[in-house]
Protein backbone atom coordinates (compact mmCIF):
# COMPACT_ATOMS: atom_id res chain seq x y z
CA UNK A 1 0.00 0.00 0.00
CA UNK A 2 1.43 3.63 -0.54
CA UNK A 3 1.99 5.83 1.92
CA UNK A 4 0.25 8.67 3.15
CA UNK A 5 1.13 11.55 5.36
CA UNK A 6 0.26 11.27 8.80
CA UNK A 7 -2.94 13.57 10.04
CA UNK A 8 -2.88 17.01 10.23
CA UNK A 9 0.04 17.24 8.28
CA UNK A 10 0.23 19.05 4.67
CA UNK A 11 2.28 18.65 1.65
CA UNK A 12 3.36 22.31 0.26
CA UNK A 13 3.37 21.64 -3.07
CA UNK A 14 4.80 23.75 -5.74
CA UNK A 15 2.33 25.47 -7.02
CA UNK A 16 1.66 27.11 -3.33
CA UNK A 17 5.17 27.21 -2.37
CA UNK A 18 5.20 30.65 -4.42
CA UNK A 19 2.12 32.10 -2.40
CA UNK A 20 4.19 30.62 0.62
CA UNK A 21 7.54 32.27 -0.69
CA UNK A 22 5.74 35.38 -0.75
CA UNK A 23 4.17 35.54 2.23
CA UNK A 24 7.49 34.30 4.24
CA UNK A 25 9.50 37.22 2.32
CA UNK A 26 7.05 39.94 3.69
CA UNK A 27 7.05 39.24 7.26
CA UNK A 28 10.96 39.46 6.70
CA UNK A 29 11.18 42.33 4.79
CA UNK A 30 8.60 43.80 7.24
CA UNK A 31 10.80 43.05 10.00
CA UNK A 32 13.52 44.55 9.00
CA UNK A 33 11.68 47.73 8.35
CA UNK A 34 11.18 47.56 12.27
CA UNK A 35 14.49 46.20 12.57
CA UNK A 36 13.66 42.69 14.56
CA UNK A 37 16.05 40.28 13.29
CA UNK A 38 16.18 36.24 12.93
CA UNK A 39 16.44 33.83 15.23
CA UNK A 40 16.94 30.13 14.38
CA UNK A 41 15.68 28.12 17.38
CA UNK A 42 15.86 24.14 17.85
CA UNK A 43 12.93 22.23 16.78
CA UNK A 44 12.94 20.37 20.06
CA UNK A 45 13.34 20.99 23.08
CA UNK A 46 12.94 19.62 26.80
CA UNK A 47 9.63 19.04 27.81
CA UNK A 48 9.78 21.32 30.90
CA UNK A 49 10.69 24.28 29.17
CA UNK A 50 7.04 24.31 27.73
CA UNK A 51 5.67 22.78 31.22
CA UNK A 52 7.28 25.92 32.87
CA UNK A 53 6.80 28.10 29.56
CA UNK A 54 3.55 27.88 28.10
CA UNK A 55 1.92 26.67 31.51
CA UNK A 56 0.56 23.54 32.85
CA UNK A 57 -3.35 23.88 33.24
CA UNK A 58 -3.10 24.86 29.61
CA UNK A 59 -4.50 22.11 26.66
CA UNK A 60 -1.26 22.91 24.62
CA UNK A 61 0.72 21.33 27.29
CA UNK A 62 -2.37 18.70 28.94
CA UNK A 63 -3.04 17.17 25.91
CA UNK A 64 -1.30 18.83 22.86
CA UNK A 65 2.28 18.50 23.12
CA UNK A 66 4.41 15.71 21.16
CA UNK A 67 6.19 14.33 24.00
CA UNK A 68 8.91 11.75 23.48
CA UNK A 69 11.66 10.23 25.13
CA UNK A 70 15.05 10.07 23.30
CA UNK A 71 17.94 7.20 23.46
CA UNK A 72 19.23 9.45 26.34
CA UNK A 73 16.31 9.06 28.25
CA UNK A 74 15.60 12.77 28.15
CA UNK A 75 12.10 13.99 27.67
CA UNK A 76 11.55 15.75 24.31
CA UNK A 77 9.01 17.94 22.92
CA UNK A 78 8.41 19.18 19.39
CA UNK A 79 8.06 22.44 19.89
CA UNK A 80 4.22 23.48 20.69
CA UNK A 81 5.22 27.45 19.99
CA UNK A 82 8.19 29.72 19.37
CA UNK A 83 8.11 32.17 22.51
CA UNK A 84 9.38 29.65 25.00
CA UNK A 85 12.46 28.61 22.59
CA UNK A 86 12.98 31.95 21.90
CA UNK A 87 13.33 33.11 25.73
CA UNK A 88 15.19 29.92 26.41
CA UNK A 89 18.01 30.90 23.55
CA UNK A 90 17.53 34.85 25.03
CA UNK A 91 18.83 33.62 28.44
CA UNK A 92 21.21 30.88 27.48
CA UNK A 93 23.33 32.79 25.07
CA UNK A 94 23.11 35.68 27.23
CA UNK A 95 21.45 37.94 24.96
CA UNK A 96 20.06 40.15 28.01
CA UNK A 97 23.67 41.40 28.60
CA UNK A 98 23.47 43.97 25.29
CA UNK A 99 22.90 47.68 25.72
CA UNK A 100 20.08 47.51 23.48
CA UNK A 101 16.68 45.83 23.25
CA UNK A 102 16.84 42.08 22.16
CA UNK A 103 13.92 42.31 18.83
CA UNK A 104 14.00 38.75 17.51
CA UNK A 105 11.45 37.07 14.58
CA UNK A 106 11.31 33.30 13.42
CA UNK A 107 9.55 31.37 10.68
CA UNK A 108 8.79 27.30 10.79
CA UNK A 109 7.03 24.77 11.96
CA UNK A 110 5.23 23.50 15.47
CA UNK A 111 3.65 21.04 16.27
CA UNK A 112 0.41 20.22 18.32
CA UNK A 113 -1.70 17.26 18.58
CA UNK A 114 -5.22 19.19 17.81
CA UNK A 115 -8.45 17.90 16.29
CA UNK A 116 -8.09 18.42 12.48
CA UNK A 117 -10.17 20.85 10.77
CA UNK A 118 -10.23 24.00 8.70
CA UNK A 119 -6.69 26.09 9.46
CA UNK A 120 -5.69 23.88 12.12
CA UNK A 121 -2.93 21.07 11.84
CA UNK A 122 -0.53 19.16 13.87
CA UNK A 123 2.25 20.70 12.10
CA UNK A 124 1.75 24.52 11.05
CA UNK A 125 3.67 27.40 10.52
CA UNK A 126 4.47 30.58 12.67
CA UNK A 127 5.55 33.85 12.04
CA UNK A 128 6.61 35.36 15.35
CA UNK A 129 8.73 38.30 17.16
CA UNK A 130 9.68 38.66 21.02
CA UNK A 131 10.71 42.04 21.79
CA UNK A 132 12.89 41.69 25.28
CA UNK A 133 14.09 44.25 27.87
CA UNK A 134 11.52 46.84 27.86
CA UNK A 135 8.08 47.66 29.70
CA UNK A 136 7.41 50.44 27.43
CA UNK A 137 3.61 50.09 26.05
CA UNK A 138 5.10 51.33 23.15
CA UNK A 139 6.74 48.25 22.40
CA UNK A 140 3.20 46.41 22.77
CA UNK A 141 1.77 49.17 20.08
CA UNK A 142 4.53 48.69 17.73
CA UNK A 143 4.20 44.72 18.10
CA UNK A 144 0.75 45.11 17.22
CA UNK A 145 0.98 47.52 14.31
CA UNK A 146 3.91 44.92 12.75
CA UNK A 147 1.11 42.36 12.60
CA UNK A 148 -1.31 44.57 11.35
CA UNK A 149 1.35 45.99 8.41
CA UNK A 150 2.38 42.47 7.53
CA UNK A 151 -1.54 41.37 7.11
CA UNK A 152 -2.05 44.41 5.22
CA UNK A 153 1.10 44.12 2.71
CA UNK A 154 0.58 40.54 2.41
CA UNK A 155 -2.88 42.30 0.69
CA UNK A 156 -5.51 40.28 3.57
CA UNK A 157 -9.04 42.43 3.81
CA UNK A 158 -11.13 42.75 6.94
CA UNK A 159 -8.16 41.88 9.73
CA UNK A 160 -9.59 42.77 13.08
CA UNK A 161 -7.34 43.86 15.80
CA UNK A 162 -9.11 42.88 18.95
CA UNK A 163 -7.23 43.97 22.22
CA UNK A 164 -7.24 43.38 26.23
CA UNK A 165 -5.11 43.34 29.24
CA UNK A 166 -5.08 40.88 31.41
CA UNK A 167 -3.28 42.20 34.30
CA UNK A 168 -0.38 40.97 36.65
CA UNK A 169 -0.79 37.60 38.58
CA UNK A 170 -1.91 39.20 41.59
CA UNK A 171 -4.54 41.35 39.19
CA UNK A 172 -5.98 38.09 37.87
CA UNK A 173 -5.69 36.17 41.10
CA UNK A 174 -7.87 38.92 42.10
CA UNK A 175 -10.29 38.80 39.49
CA UNK A 176 -10.84 34.69 39.51
CA UNK A 177 -12.06 35.13 42.80
CA UNK A 178 -14.93 37.36 41.33
CA UNK A 179 -15.49 35.23 38.06
CA UNK A 180 -16.49 32.06 40.35
CA UNK A 181 -18.58 33.78 42.78
CA UNK A 182 -20.27 34.45 39.49
CA UNK A 183 -19.39 31.43 37.48
CA UNK A 184 -20.36 28.73 40.35
CA UNK A 185 -24.00 29.65 40.66
CA UNK A 186 -24.66 28.83 36.78
CA UNK A 187 -22.00 25.94 36.41
CA UNK A 188 -24.48 23.19 35.70
CA UNK A 189 -25.77 25.30 32.99
CA UNK A 190 -22.46 25.09 31.12
CA UNK A 191 -20.50 23.06 28.31
CA UNK A 192 -18.82 19.87 29.28
CA UNK A 193 -15.23 22.08 28.65
CA UNK A 194 -16.54 25.24 30.48
CA UNK A 195 -17.16 23.11 33.46
CA UNK A 196 -13.81 21.02 33.45
CA UNK A 197 -12.25 24.49 32.81
CA UNK A 198 -14.17 26.63 35.83
CA UNK A 199 -11.36 25.11 38.42
CA UNK A 200 -8.56 25.10 36.68
CA UNK A 201 -8.69 28.09 34.36
CA UNK A 202 -12.01 30.22 35.04
CA UNK A 203 -10.41 33.41 32.53
CA UNK A 204 -10.70 30.58 30.01
CA UNK A 205 -14.41 30.13 30.63
CA UNK A 206 -15.35 33.38 29.08
CA UNK A 207 -13.74 32.72 25.71
CA UNK A 208 -16.19 29.42 25.48
CA UNK A 209 -18.18 29.82 22.17
CA UNK A 210 -21.14 28.02 22.88
CA UNK A 211 -21.68 29.81 26.14
CA UNK A 212 -21.22 33.01 25.62
CA UNK A 213 -24.75 34.57 25.60
CA UNK A 214 -24.57 33.56 29.03
CA UNK A 215 -21.55 35.31 29.93
CA UNK A 216 -23.15 39.18 29.22
CA UNK A 217 -23.50 40.41 33.06
CA UNK A 218 -19.70 38.46 33.88
CA UNK A 219 -17.51 40.69 35.57
CA UNK A 220 -14.93 41.81 33.79
CA UNK A 221 -11.44 42.37 34.24
CA UNK A 222 -10.99 45.56 33.06
CA UNK A 223 -12.93 46.78 36.28
CA UNK A 224 -10.08 44.56 37.96
CA UNK A 225 -6.92 46.23 37.38
CA UNK A 226 -4.86 48.32 39.24
CA UNK A 227 -3.10 51.33 38.73
CA UNK A 228 -0.35 50.25 37.19
CA UNK A 229 -2.18 48.28 34.56
CA UNK A 230 -4.65 50.70 33.80
CA UNK A 231 -1.82 53.06 32.88
CA UNK A 232 -0.03 50.82 30.78
CA UNK A 233 -3.23 49.75 28.76
CA UNK A 234 -4.44 53.84 28.64
CA UNK A 235 -0.81 53.93 26.55
CA UNK A 236 -0.96 50.80 24.71
CA UNK A 237 -4.86 51.83 23.31
CA UNK A 238 -3.16 55.89 22.99
CA UNK A 239 0.15 54.91 20.69
CA UNK A 240 -2.71 52.29 18.71
CA UNK A 241 -4.25 55.34 18.23
CA UNK A 242 -1.50 57.85 17.23
CA UNK A 243 -0.02 55.90 14.70
CA UNK A 244 -3.30 54.69 13.02
CA UNK A 245 -4.17 50.81 13.71
CA UNK A 246 -7.52 50.52 14.56
CA UNK A 247 -8.47 47.78 17.17
CA UNK A 248 -11.32 47.00 19.44
CA UNK A 249 -11.40 46.65 23.26
CA UNK A 250 -12.37 42.39 24.03
CA UNK A 251 -12.54 42.30 27.84
CA UNK A 252 -13.36 38.73 27.31
CA UNK A 253 -10.13 38.25 25.35
CA UNK A 254 -7.76 35.14 27.08
CA UNK A 255 -4.81 33.62 25.14
CA UNK A 256 -4.17 30.13 25.52
CA UNK A 257 -1.09 30.38 26.86
CA UNK A 258 -0.15 31.29 30.81
CA UNK A 259 2.54 33.66 30.17
CA UNK A 260 0.63 36.79 29.68
CA UNK A 261 0.95 39.79 31.41
CA UNK A 262 -1.15 43.32 30.58
CA UNK A 263 -1.33 42.93 26.81
CA UNK A 264 -2.85 40.70 25.29
CA UNK A 265 -4.36 40.93 21.73
CA UNK A 266 -5.83 38.87 18.54
CA UNK A 267 -6.13 39.51 15.02
CA UNK A 268 -9.60 37.82 13.85
CA UNK A 269 -10.68 37.42 10.14
CA UNK A 270 -14.00 35.65 8.90
CA UNK A 271 -13.11 32.95 5.97
CA UNK A 272 -11.62 29.72 7.28
CA UNK A 273 -14.87 28.25 8.68
CA UNK A 274 -15.04 27.75 12.05
CA UNK A 275 -12.08 29.41 12.95
CA UNK A 276 -11.28 33.42 13.29
CA UNK A 277 -8.50 33.93 15.10
CA UNK A 278 -5.74 34.10 12.29
CA UNK A 279 -2.67 35.30 14.87
CA UNK A 280 -1.96 36.68 18.34
CA UNK A 281 0.17 37.54 21.35
CA UNK A 282 0.55 40.10 24.24
CA UNK A 283 3.45 40.86 26.81
CA UNK A 284 4.52 38.71 29.07
CA UNK A 285 6.85 40.02 31.89
CA UNK A 286 7.56 37.12 33.86
CA UNK A 287 8.64 34.53 31.40
CA UNK A 288 11.91 35.57 31.29
CA UNK A 289 12.54 34.65 35.14
CA UNK A 290 10.15 31.67 35.31
CA UNK A 291 12.00 29.53 33.19
CA UNK A 292 15.34 30.75 34.88
CA UNK A 293 16.32 34.23 33.40
CA UNK A 294 17.12 37.52 34.70
CA UNK A 295 13.95 39.50 35.44
CA UNK A 296 13.33 40.63 32.03
CA UNK A 297 9.92 41.76 30.13
CA UNK A 298 8.86 40.72 27.17
CA UNK A 299 6.08 41.00 24.40
CA UNK A 300 5.63 39.38 21.33
CA UNK A 301 3.08 37.59 18.68
CA UNK A 302 2.34 34.58 16.37
CA UNK A 303 0.98 34.58 13.58
CA UNK A 304 0.05 31.30 11.65
CA UNK A 305 0.89 31.25 8.31
CA UNK A 306 -1.39 28.62 6.82
CA UNK A 307 -4.41 30.87 8.49
CA UNK A 308 -3.02 33.64 6.37
CA UNK A 309 -2.51 31.88 3.08
CA UNK A 310 -6.02 30.00 3.43
CA UNK A 311 -7.40 33.50 3.81
CA UNK A 312 -5.73 34.92 0.32
CA UNK A 313 -6.94 32.08 -1.11
CA UNK A 314 -10.61 32.91 -0.14
CA UNK A 315 -10.35 36.35 -0.54
CA UNK A 316 -8.69 35.45 -4.21
CA UNK A 317 -6.02 38.18 -3.49
CA UNK A 318 -4.23 38.39 -6.84
CA UNK A 319 0.11 36.68 -7.06
CA UNK A 320 2.24 37.76 -10.06
CA UNK A 321 3.10 34.76 -11.44
CA UNK A 322 6.44 34.64 -10.04
CA UNK A 323 7.11 31.32 -11.60
CA UNK A 324 6.93 32.57 -15.10
CA UNK A 325 10.08 31.99 -17.58
CA UNK A 326 11.41 34.11 -19.49
CA UNK A 327 12.39 31.79 -22.37
CA UNK A 328 12.23 28.18 -23.53
CA UNK A 329 14.05 27.19 -26.35
CA UNK A 330 12.90 24.42 -29.09
CA UNK A 331 15.52 23.01 -30.92
CA UNK A 332 14.48 21.12 -34.46
CA UNK A 333 17.93 18.69 -35.42
CA UNK A 334 20.43 16.96 -33.39
CA UNK A 335 23.22 19.91 -34.07
CA UNK A 336 20.75 22.58 -33.30
CA UNK A 337 20.12 20.49 -29.85
CA UNK A 338 23.42 20.21 -28.83
CA UNK A 339 23.79 23.59 -29.40
CA UNK A 340 20.27 24.69 -27.37
CA UNK A 341 21.77 22.93 -24.66
CA UNK A 342 24.93 25.53 -24.42
CA UNK A 343 22.48 27.98 -24.77
CA UNK A 344 20.25 27.35 -22.27
CA UNK A 345 23.07 26.78 -19.83
CA UNK A 346 24.61 30.15 -21.08
CA UNK A 347 21.23 32.20 -20.76
CA UNK A 348 20.90 31.29 -17.43
CA UNK A 349 24.48 32.20 -16.16
CA UNK A 350 23.34 35.80 -17.45
CA UNK A 351 20.05 35.93 -15.12
CA UNK A 352 17.64 34.71 -17.26
CA UNK A 353 14.92 31.97 -16.22
CA UNK A 354 15.35 29.79 -19.37
CA UNK A 355 13.64 26.29 -20.15
CA UNK A 356 13.88 23.65 -22.72
CA UNK A 357 12.47 20.63 -23.99
CA UNK A 358 14.40 16.76 -22.33
CA UNK A 359 11.48 14.60 -23.67
CA UNK A 360 12.03 14.55 -27.36
CA UNK A 361 8.98 15.89 -28.25
CA UNK A 362 7.45 17.57 -31.28
CA UNK A 363 7.40 21.02 -31.93
CA UNK A 364 3.87 21.32 -31.75
CA UNK A 365 4.21 20.29 -27.65
CA UNK A 366 7.23 21.80 -26.94
CA UNK A 367 4.71 25.06 -27.89
CA UNK A 368 1.90 23.60 -25.50
CA UNK A 369 4.78 23.77 -22.63
CA UNK A 370 5.89 26.98 -22.91
CA UNK A 371 2.17 28.42 -23.00
CA UNK A 372 1.66 26.74 -19.96
CA UNK A 373 5.13 27.82 -18.31
CA UNK A 374 3.33 31.75 -19.83
CA UNK A 375 6.61 32.26 -21.45
CA UNK A 376 7.91 35.81 -22.19
CA UNK A 377 9.87 34.71 -25.45
CA UNK A 378 10.52 31.62 -27.59
CA UNK A 379 13.48 31.07 -29.60
CA UNK A 380 13.64 28.52 -32.21
CA UNK A 381 16.76 26.96 -33.92
CA UNK A 382 17.24 24.98 -36.62
CA UNK A 383 20.37 23.08 -38.40
CA UNK A 384 19.90 25.99 -40.97
CA UNK A 385 19.55 28.82 -38.85
CA UNK A 386 22.27 27.89 -36.89
CA UNK A 387 24.56 27.00 -39.83
CA UNK A 388 24.29 31.06 -40.16
CA UNK A 389 25.01 31.62 -36.68
CA UNK A 390 21.40 32.53 -35.80
CA UNK A 391 18.02 32.17 -33.76
CA UNK A 392 14.76 32.84 -34.61
CA UNK A 393 12.87 35.03 -31.42
CA UNK A 394 9.43 35.10 -31.14
CA UNK A 395 7.78 37.55 -28.47
CA UNK A 396 5.20 35.61 -27.30
CA UNK A 397 3.29 39.02 -25.90
CA UNK A 398 3.18 40.72 -29.68
CA UNK A 399 3.43 38.09 -31.41
CA UNK A 400 5.98 39.19 -33.62
CA UNK A 401 9.48 37.31 -34.43
CA UNK A 402 12.81 38.19 -35.74
CA UNK A 403 15.99 36.70 -36.47
CA UNK A 404 18.93 37.21 -33.86
CA UNK A 405 22.41 36.61 -33.82
CA UNK A 406 23.27 33.53 -31.76
CA UNK A 407 25.89 35.37 -29.60
CA UNK A 408 23.49 38.54 -28.96
CA UNK A 409 20.74 36.74 -27.56
CA UNK A 410 21.26 37.17 -24.12
CA UNK A 411 22.33 40.75 -24.22
CA UNK A 412 19.05 41.35 -26.36
CA UNK A 413 16.72 39.37 -24.25
CA UNK A 414 18.46 41.08 -20.61
CA UNK A 415 18.01 44.50 -22.22
CA UNK A 416 13.89 43.23 -23.10
CA UNK A 417 13.24 41.66 -20.08
CA UNK A 418 14.39 45.35 -18.06
CA UNK A 419 12.35 47.62 -20.05
P1 LIG B 1 -1.09 31.06 19.73
O1 LIG B 1 -2.30 31.92 19.81
O2 LIG B 1 -1.13 29.75 20.45
O3 LIG B 1 0.12 31.94 20.27
O4 LIG B 1 -0.74 30.78 18.22
C1 LIG B 1 -0.59 31.86 17.32
C2 LIG B 1 -1.22 31.53 15.98
O5 LIG B 1 -0.70 30.29 15.47
C3 LIG B 1 -2.71 31.29 16.02
O6 LIG B 1 -3.42 32.51 16.01
C4 LIG B 1 -2.93 30.53 14.73
O7 LIG B 1 -2.95 31.40 13.62
C5 LIG B 1 -1.68 29.68 14.65
N1 LIG B 1 -1.98 28.33 15.13
C6 LIG B 1 -2.00 27.88 16.39
N2 LIG B 1 -2.32 26.58 16.43
C7 LIG B 1 -2.52 26.19 15.16
C8 LIG B 1 -2.89 24.96 14.52
N3 LIG B 1 -3.08 23.84 15.21
N4 LIG B 1 -3.01 24.94 13.16
C9 LIG B 1 -2.80 26.06 12.44
N5 LIG B 1 -2.45 27.24 12.99
C10 LIG B 1 -2.32 27.32 14.32
C11 LIG B 1 1.41 31.52 20.36
O8 LIG B 1 1.81 30.48 19.89
C12 LIG B 1 2.32 32.49 21.05
N6 LIG B 1 3.68 31.92 21.08
C13 LIG B 1 2.32 33.85 20.36
C14 LIG B 1 3.22 34.81 21.07
C15 LIG B 1 4.48 35.15 20.73
N7 LIG B 1 2.90 35.48 22.17
C16 LIG B 1 3.96 36.22 22.53
N8 LIG B 1 4.91 36.01 21.67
Amino acid sequence: MAYQRSPGTQDILPASVERWQFVEGKAREVCRRFNFREIRTPIFEATELFQRGVGETTDIVEKEMYTFTDRGERSITLRPEGTAGAVRAFVENKLYGEPDLTKLYYIGPMFRYERQQAGRYRQFHQFGIEALGATDPALDAEVIALGYTFYTEVGLKGVRVELNSVGTPAVRAAFKEKLLAYLNPIREELCKDCKSRIDRNPLRVLDCKVDQHRFTDAPSILDSLDEECSVHFEKVKMYLTDIGVPYTINPRLVRGLDYYTHTAFEYKAEGIGAIDTIGGGGRYNGLVADIGGPDQPGVGLGLGLERTIMLLEHQAAPLANPHAVDIYLIALGEEADREVTKLTYHLRMNGIIAERDYQGRKMKAQMKSADRMQVRYTAILGDDELARGEITLKDMAGGGQRLIKLDELARELKAQLDR
